[in-house]
Order: C-alpha cells, then sequence, then structure tokens
C-alpha cells in the first residue's frame, strides 16, 4: 500500500487552506474505513473510525497488535461523549471540565454503537478528547469518533515524531499526517471511572495528585508499582512488555557518584565481552560517562524535557544496535511516575538499587 504524507506545519488553530483541505480529504479517509496516522500533544496515534468495526480490525492488523488489547476513542466535541458512553456520570463532566482537551483518558460504560471491536471485548470504553488542533479537526472532518491507539508496531516505543511513524507504519496504512514533535511524549493519563474510588490504570502527565484536586480520593492500579504482584493491570495493554528496546536495559538507582562508577564498570565489562552498550544519562552526569552511546534525557531537575525525549533515545538505541542498556533512575512522584512506570516496562523492571541508597 501507498502511504501518503501530509505536512500540517498550522500555527495554533490557524491552518492554511491547502492544509485545512489536505485534512478533509484525510477525514474523508477516515469516514470510508482507512487509517490515518495524526499527532496528539502526547504521541502518534494510529486512527481509524472507532463506530466502524472493520477499521479496528485494521488497526491490529496494522499494529501487530493482540485483539484484547482495547483502543481509545478520541472526540474533538464535549456533546459527542454520549454517542459512545453509556452513562456520564458527574465525575466525568468533572474531569472533562478541568482536564480536557488534552492528556486524560476516561473509561466509562460503553453506548452500545462502540462495537466490541473497537474495545477489546470490554463493556468499557476509553475516552479522550486531544487538545492538539490537528488532531482536533481531523478527528471533526473524520466523522467524530476515531479509534486510534499509538501508532508504534505492538513492543516498539511509541512514536514522538512523524519519523518513527514512517519507520514502523509506512506501507501499512492510508495516511501519515506530520504535525511536527509531540509536546509531552509519553501517553494520556487513564482514569477508571467505572470503580469506586476512581483508579489510575496509566500514570501520565495529569498526575493522580491533579485528578485527586477534582475528584477527592483517586487510587492508583497497584499492579503498576510492583513487578511481583502476580496479578494482570487492569488495563489491558499495560500487561505487554511494550517499549520494549531491542538491548537489555537496567535502571541504575544511587547516589549520583555511586551511579556513574556502577555504570562505568558495567559498561566495561560488557565492552569487554563484546557487548555495545548505551547510557541514558542526565545532563548533570552526562561528562562522567564511558560507553559506546550515552545520550542524555535533559536536566534532572527539567522532568517535561525527560519525558519528551525518552522515547526517541530508546528508539535510537535500537538504531545503535547497542545490547546492553543502563539508565539512571528518576524520582516516583508528580510526571516521575509517567517517566519510571514506562522506564521500568522498558526495562522488565530489571531495576539494580545500589546499597548506600538505602539507608
Ligand atoms: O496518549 C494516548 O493515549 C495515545 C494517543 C494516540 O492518544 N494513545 C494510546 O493508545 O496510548 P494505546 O492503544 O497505545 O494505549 C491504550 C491503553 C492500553 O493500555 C489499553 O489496554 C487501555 O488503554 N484501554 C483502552 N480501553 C480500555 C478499557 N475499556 N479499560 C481499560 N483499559 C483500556
Ligand atoms: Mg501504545
Amino acid at each position: 500500500m501507498d502511504t501518503k504524507i501530509i505536512r500540517i506545519k498550522g500555527q495554533g488553530e490557524t491552518f492554511s487552506i491547502e492544509e485545512d483541505k489536505a485534512l478533509r480529504e484525510a477525514g474523508e479517509v477516515l469516514r470510508r474505513g482507512g487509517l490515518v496516522a495524526f499527532p496528539t500533544e502526547t504521541v502518534y496515534g494510529l486512527g481509524g473510525n472507532a463506530l466502524n468495526p472493520e477499521s479496528s480490525r485494521k488497526i491490529y492488523a496494522a499494529k501487530g497488535r493482540p485483539s484484547d488489547n482495547p483502543l481509545i476513542v478520541h472526540i474533538a466535541r464535549m456533546e459527542d461523549l454520549a454517542r459512545v458512553a453509556g452513562q456520564i456520570p458527574e465525575a466525568a463532566m468533572q474531569l472533562a471540565r478541568a482536564f480536557w482537551p488534552g492528556p486524560l483518558t476516561m473509561v466509562l460504560h460503553k453506548a452500545q454503537e462502540v462495537p466490541y471491536e473497537t474495545t477489546g471485548g470490554l463493556d468499557t470504553v476509553a475516552v479522550r478528547m486531544p487538545s492538539h488542533p490537528v488532531a482536533r479537526r481531523l478527528i471533526f472532518y473524520g466523522g467524530g469518533y476515531v479509534a486510534a491507539p499509538s501508532a508504534n508496531l505492538s513492543g516498539r516505543p511509541s512514536p514522538t515524531s512523524a519519523r518513527y511513524v514512517k519507520e514502523d507504519m509506512g506501507g501499512r496504512i492510508d495516511v501519515i499526517i506530520d504535525g511536527g514533535d509531540g509536546e509531552i511524549g509519553l501517553e494520556s493519563t487513564i482514569v477508571d471511572l467505572t470503580v469506586s474510588p476512581p483508579q489510575v490504570l496509566r500514570p501520565g502527565y495529569i498526575t493522580r495528585e491533579m485528578l485527586s484536586g477534582v475528584l477527592g480520593q483517586v487510587s492508583m492500579d497497584q499492579t503498576l508499582l510492583r513487578a511481583d504482584s502476580g496479578q494482570a493491570p487492569r488495563a489491558p495493554g499495560m500487561k505487554y512488555r511494550h517499549y520494549a528496546p531491542k538491548g537489555e536495559l537496567t535502571i541504575v538507582s544511587g547516589q549520583a557518584g555511586q551511579v556513574t562508577a556502577y555504570i562505568n564498570a558495567r559498561a566495561a565489562e560488557d565492552e569487554a565481552g563484546g557487548h555495545r552498550v548505551g547510557v541514558i544519562a542526565t545532563d548533570e552526569a552526562l561528562p562522567e560517562y564511558c560507553a559506546d552511546v550515552v545520550c542524555s534525557l535533559g536536566s534532572r531537575r527539567d522532568e517535561e524535557e525527560i519525558a519528551r525525549r525518552l522515547y526517541g533515545i530508546l528508539r535510537r538505541f535500537d538504531d545503535e544496535k547497542v545490547t546492553r542498556i543502563y539508565s539512571e533512575c528518576f524520582d516516583d512522584t508528580g510526571l516521575g511516575q509517567a517517566i519510571m512506570n514506562r522506564l521500568l516496562k522498558a526495562a522488565g523492571h530489571r531495576l539494580v538499587i545500589l546499597e548506600d541508597n538505602l539507608e
């Protein structure tokens, strides 16, 4: 299949006449049952018509994704929520007022019209109203309901730029809309409103504290915090080893100097053993490392930058064919919770805690 690439430079909500026409045409592709990858403020999505079971089947096929892993339905207008959600609890209205459009996905009871192909057989549906102007206009032109997982091949990091979408999806889908790099870089927060108290199923830019500020008590799916709980996470997709780089990733926690010394020692050992070694560093410690490929996520003080760069660096390590990767560890608070969640998953929960850190 020939994949058409459309570039949209539009600033804010303003698009040129040509850009608007291109988005209208991409919307037509969605209405006819085709697949269009598009930018959102989190990561790129692989969109199909959420109300058409055939489109959802095509999404699973293009991604190589198990079809029990439900898709997020993206909407562009508040009034469209009622068609996909069977009930809209007051909590959903409160969260929508506070965080939509934006990087928050809510799990609600599904309306009959949403096919089980879209929800992976569940009676609930995940809904999000993204803030990215290209996403919003495409959803509107595409008929209002766009099912979109992240636009990566299953098992690869979510794409934060159109270049990565092309790598994974080129030749497999109808259209890729290139709208620049994702502002946030990690997937949306998912909160389940069908349970009481509401529960975070996937941490993201909207933190549990922010949700609690609106709703009061909000819990966290406990399986996300521990590798050894023996239970499946409640968001079916969280059980797969997503975001996995090809090299074996280990996260190292401890005092700054200790961490660099430990990583350098391991890197030297691995290199002597024939490995190509990558290090995920921060600006503060960057000059201290000695390994084949050393990449910085930015300053330790700038969590937003770290979130934005993480997936790109994991992909870069795949391209560099490193076979062992060591990463610094981050605080597990605020946005750090989402960063550590993705890092730990990519590492298959391989975490080394250096002794002195325990005191
Ligand atoms: O930021 C995002 O959310 C991006 C952009 C494109 O919007 N999308 C995204 O979709 O990350 P995906 O398919 O890669 O991740 C969706 C996650 C999966 O872990 C899935 O299991 C979970 O949402 N999910 C979807 N519907 C659900 C439901 N009804 N109940 C529980 N979890 C659900
Ligand atoms: Mg994904």
